[in-house]
């Protein structure tokens, strides 16, 4: 360890503080013999400067000294968090017992009794020399420690933002990817505005009101919209035919939920499963007269029963190439007359609780409304 090589007297600071010409000056050409880097001062002021100024190891300091005395610069050494652990030997008369206790109360570390002898005051300055040493070391050693602690801290912190602001621009993409698909289905039907805009937002509002979670709530947000995936492998004479489709032309467009299903089927992201399992059963019935398996009551999956309610008053509330959208009210009624049929009637409730939210969706949402895509985008993200 560092402390022990220096039994030598090399690299050892020492400042005497003496008033005597005499003394001080046999007191420095001796130690300067030693090996040691001496300094001296005449009086305590010049003393407490010159202790600022080279930072010694050691501190002889003479009692006796006009003006500023021993005690008053060993307190000042040792009232001053930057000199505190220097070394403080303070040189006393034989007898001066009640100095010696001064000295101690203003932290003094040693003392010396005149007249001295030179092996005496050699051992002294060894001693604190050391452990102004090891002082020095340990400081050294927890600035070193606090300083990698904090560039550690800083660096982790660093990393956790990054990885944060990766993650969240990969939701984004993903999110903005399932938006876009949704969107693209919707262009190969008879294009409805802001049918899936409109779809999510509903969802949304009746999810909050039946008090499912926050994660809850996101799956049906990002799955509602792909509800009708499927629709893309629906050839577009069928889609698009303007007048009533006929029985095997409706057979092949209820065929969109299984391939919507066939879509979206064993994906590992969670938006992906609920939205299969929306695509799939978002037109089964609550009295089992839905398609495609007539599953009943709360065999269908929630978020497909949810979403069914929202499709079916969007599609009543607008216009399509073969009729004018309903108005709110009769679309409202037509919702309360399917409850219990085709809607889990509980589900009707909320959606009936939270009408005005619904009908402010519906009026914000406005089709071929510019500013609508970007301000839904906001919402979506
Ligand atoms: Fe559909």
């Amino acid at each position: 360890m560092f402390w022990l090589g220096i039994e030598q007297s090399e690299n050892i600071k020492v400042l005497v503080v003496e008033d005597d010409d005499e003394v001080r000056t046999a007191m420095v050409d001796f130690l300067i013999k030693e090996g040691y880097e001496v300094y001296s001062a005449k009086n305590g002021i010049e003393g407490f400067r010159k202790v600022l100024e080279v930072e010694p190891d050691v501190v002889l300091i003479d009692y006796l000294m006009p003006g500023m005395d021993g005690i008053s610069l060993c307190k000042a050494i040792k009232n001053n968090s930057e000199t505190v652990d220097i070394g403080v030997i303070l040189i006393t008369g034989v007898d001066d017992l009640e100095i010696r206790i001064n000295g101690l109360e203003a932290g003094a570390d040693d003392f010396l009794s005149k007249p001295f002898l030179i092996p005496e005051l050699k051992a002294r300055i060894r001693s604190l020399s050391k452990i102004k040493k090891y002082r020095d070391f340990l400081k050294s050693y927890q600035e070193t420690l606090e300083s990698e602690v904090e560039r550690k801290t800083s660096d982790l912190l660093k990393a956790h933002l990054e990885l944060k602001k990766a993650y969240e621009e990969i939701k984004e993409l993903s999110l903005e990817i399932i938006y876009r698909l949704a969107k693209a289905a919707e262009y190969k039907d008879e294009y409805t505005g802001f049918h899936i805009q409109r779809i999510s937002a509903y969802c949304v509002k009746m999810a909050e009101s039946l008090g499912l979670n926050k994660e809850q709530i996101d799956l049906l947000k990002y799955g509602s919209p792909l509800h009708d995936i499927g629709k893309l492998g629906i050839p577009e004479k069928i889609l698009i035919k303007p007048g009533i489709l006929d029985e095997f032309e409706r057979e092949i467009i209820k065929k969109h939920t299984l391939i919507g299903f066939k879509i979206l089927e064993g994906s590992k992201i969670k938006y992906l499963q609920v939205a299969e399992k929306i695509a799939l059963f978002h037109h089964e019935r609550w009295d089992g007269t839905g398609y495609p398996y007539g599953l009943r009551g709360k065999k269908i999956p929630l978020f497909a029963r949810i979403t069914a309610i929202a499709d079916v008053f969007d599609a009543l509330t607008t216009d399509r190439p073969y009729r004018r959208a309903l108005s709110i009210s009769q679309a409202l009624e037509i919702i309360k007359h399917s409850s219990g049929t085709h809607f889990d009637p509980e589900l009707v409730n909320i959606f009936f609780k939270i009408k005005d939210q619904i009908i402010e969706i519906r009026n914000f949402f406005k089709d071929e409304d510019p500013k609508s895509d970007r301000l839904f985008l906001k919402f979506f993200l």
